[in-house]
């Protein structure tokens, strides 16, 4: 609660009068954090590039651009570490001692994405190895190897060093640990890890040969270490070598994060920033001992693809099914797509925004100033080389000021969804491993799925199959290729137990070990289904499909699917193929069928978008879904956060034209007069929050 010292002047005031620095000066810093918004607004922030009788100035421009938190310290061990053993952290608590005096919390992050050169001189074996047995070199970033236990173990000596001087530094907020995992090394000390690993999983290398059928070319193993480091073919070796990354970077990142914790408040936040869709290790695993999730949302090239960019928004929520941050963001432009064009005036504000609505609470810039030499110079920034701010700034700024109008009204506030659409990193990898058509990408299926339910229901969450469905009326798995026996069994029961279960093409076709099934798909919610998939085509050309969804075309992939056993005669046939390939000509596309208390529906090809609606809508019918405010322009975006007796909605115009909304109730217009409002006018690009309790 607010001290003494702040009691005359109000939250929401505090944070809109610029240049509060002597205020703040006075402040003891504990009341700091009571005092900042619910919605924050941050800058990744570099104070080791500058003579810190700059700082002052950065400082105040951050905070009359109502920016209240700055990321530091991620990528500066050479200069907290300059020697082996000796720390120099001095200058970086002196950086955030006058971030606080500014009023701005900080993000402490670990710097283990960037070794000093004198730690991989000394220790080469820190150094990762590439997959061609390169050794990666000193000059950019990522050369340490994740699974050496000796760069492990200056990991954990630094970050404990940050911890111990951070971990109750009232303005200090949170942790990030390392910068965007991903980078992994083809060393022997990681080869011999990986069948070790596979030992304790596996414990008889029987297991192993029989799950991964070795007798296929001869591959069957005597001895754990004749066993490839993958990725190596087998599709059961690839499969358990993406897990294995998956540990290894758990591994890695555990160390971090004991240290942080055995010297931290509890209050501080522990993080990492992902890169979306990123598939190099399972997101859900490595989130689980974190306190949030956030990730790094970039546009490069072109503009905002508002479905696609929110997919991943709602992708990250899931992470841990709780609100997000976006740790960096483009403020403009970056410098490393094809063509690094600017954002319109008014699309990083619309990107703001659409975070917000999809549940981050907070959006951070990468970055505020260029270093004036090293790789990104060329980077969008807020300020330019000359210190001053650069034309993007006041939008930046106004994004800030309205977060903090919109602050009480979001306070406490998560979307919710009564559909989930499941992910999982095992399919995802198994599909990828093998295509089958090189135009089959799971995450453009996925996506094919969450554009009509984005736009008919207006929420979605995206969870991995093993979160809890009861929330969930309908639940769609665009394409579960890879079907362990407890998913499939809680599957069944959600259906028992009254929801509904949308398979996609590709489902229920590979046991846990990326083995095929050995029934045909998929596998063992055939009696559920009542039906199952006959055969399986890649397609070069369309095909016609037709039925109670109208008619339309299946694309790139197409499964001939069959009512067959006990339950065949209730399994309903709701589209059937066109003159093909005359395989499957007149067989069912999709079939349908009542179970238990709910039902489960089998898609079996990649319709396209006109069908995909239509199939969303004949969801949304049978399920009496309704979106959370309807209906609206098309190209708006109705996003909607409840909690704590409150129901706030940001509406986001996605066209280049005025929109008008109307509204079903009279809200409150919160970013611009708070005036009670029936309708709604978006200018283009326009954003609106509006609050009906
Ligand atoms: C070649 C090989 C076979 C098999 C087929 C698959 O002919 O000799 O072992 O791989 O290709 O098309
Ligand atoms: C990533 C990194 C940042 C920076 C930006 C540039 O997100 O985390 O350090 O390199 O890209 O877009």
């Amino acid at each position: 609660m607010q001290s003494n010292q702040t009691s005359c002047v109000t939250r929401r005031c505090r944070w809109q009068i610029a240049g509060l620095a002597l205020l703040c000066a006075t402040l003891p810093l504990a009341s700091l954090a009571d005092e900042r918004p619910a919605i924050l607004l941050g800058a990744a922030w570099y104070p080791e590039q500058w003579p810190e009788s700059r700082w002052p100035e950065d400082l105040k421009l951050m905070q009359a651009g109502h920016i209240h938190v700055v990321r530091v310290g991620e990528f500066a061990w050479s200069r907290l570490e300059p020697q082996e053993g000796q720390f120099d952290l001095d200058w970086l608590d002196r950086a955030v001692a006058l971030a606080a005096q500014h009023g701005i919390g900080v993000v402490m992050g670990t710097p283990s994405a960037a070794p000093p050169a004198w730690l991989t001189q000394k220790y080469p074996e820190t150094l990762r190895t590439e997959q061609d047995g390169r050794k990666a070199k000193h000059g950019n970033r990522q050369q340490g190897s994740p699974t050496s236990v000796r760069y492990r173990e200056f990991c954990r000596r630094i970050t404990q060093q940050m911890a111990q001087r951070w971990g109750h530094n009232p303005n200090v907020i949170g942790w990030q640990i390392d910068n965007e995992y991903g980078a992994f090394s083809w060393d022997d000390e990681t080869h011999r890890q990986f069948q070790d690993w596979l030992r304790k999983k596996y414990e008889t290398l029987d297991a192993l040969n029989r799950h991964w059928t070795t007798e296929y070319w001869s591959q069957t193993y005597t001895d754990w270490s004749q066993i490839p480091m993958g990725p190596g073919g087998n599709p059961g070796l690839d499969l358990e070598f993406k897990r294995f990354v998956t540990a290894s970077l758990r591994d890695f990142q555990h160390i971090q994060v004991e240290a942080i914790r055995a010297a931290s408040d509890p209050r501080q936040f522990i993080t990492s920033n992902f890169m979306g869709w990123y598939d190099v290790f399972d997101h859900y695993v490595l989130s689980q001992e974190l306190d949030l999730a956030s990730w790094d949302d970039y546009v490069g090239s072109g503009h905002l693809d508002a479905a696609r960019n929110g997919m991943t928004h709602d992708l990250t929520r899931g992470f841990k099914r709780k609100n997000f941050w976006v740790m960096e963001t483009q403020p403009g432009s970056v410098n490393w797509a094809p063509v690094n064009n600017v954002l319109d005036r008014g699309e990083v504000r619309e990107m703001a925004w659409q975070a917000i609505g999809h549940g981050a609470d907070a959006v951070s810039y990468w970055q505020w100033r260029s270093a004036l030499n090293g790789q990104e110079e060329y980077h969008g920034t807020l300020v330019g080389a000359d210190g001053t701010p650069v034309p993007l700034y006041d939008e930046v700024a106004q994004i800030g000021r309205e977060f903090e109008q919109a602050s009480e009204a979001l306070a406490g506030t998560s979307p919710v969804a009564d559909v989930a659409i499941l992910q999982s990193y095992d399919s995802r990898w198994a599909i990828n491993g093998q295509r089958h058509n090189r135009n089959f990408d799971p995450v453009g299926l996925l996506l094919s799925y969450y554009r009509p339910v984005r736009e008919l229901l207006q929420q979605v969450d995206i969870v991995s199959p093993d979160a809890p469905l009861a929330p969930y009326r309908l639940v769609i798995a665009p394409g579960l290729n890879v079907l362990p026996d407890d998913v499939s069994r809680r599957l069944i029961e959600y259906v028992n137990g009254g929801g509904h279960l949308v398979l996609g093409p590709r489902s229920g076709m590979k046991d846990t070990y990326n083995a095929l099934q050995t029934a045909r798909q998929p596998g063992p919610l055939v009696p559920l289904l009542g039906a199952r998939v006959e055969q399986y085509y890649a397609l070069n050309d369309d095909v016609p499909v037709s039925g109670v969804w109208g008619g339309g075309k299946a694309r790139l992939w197409a499964e001939q699917l069959k009512a067959q056993g006990a339950n065949a005669e209730a399994a309903e046939i709701l589209l059937t193929y066109g003159e093909s390939n005359g395989w499957l000509d007149g067989q069912p596309a999709v079939i349908s069928r009542k179970a238990g208390k709910g039902r489960i529906t089998y898609i079996g090809a990649w319709l396209d978008d006109t069908l995909m609606r239509a199939a969303t809508q004949w969801m949304v019918r049978l399920g009496s879904l309704e979106p959370a405010l309807g209906p609206v322009p098309e190209g708006v975006e109705v996003l909607r956060r409840v909690g704590a007796g409150k129901e706030v909605f940001v509406l986001i115009n996605h066209t280049k034209t005025p929109q008008r909304v109307a509204l079903p109730r009279p809200m409150r217009r919160v970013l611009h007069d708070g005036a009670t409002a029936t309708a709604i006018d978006l200018p283009p690009r326009g954003v609106e929050v509006s609050r009906g309790r």
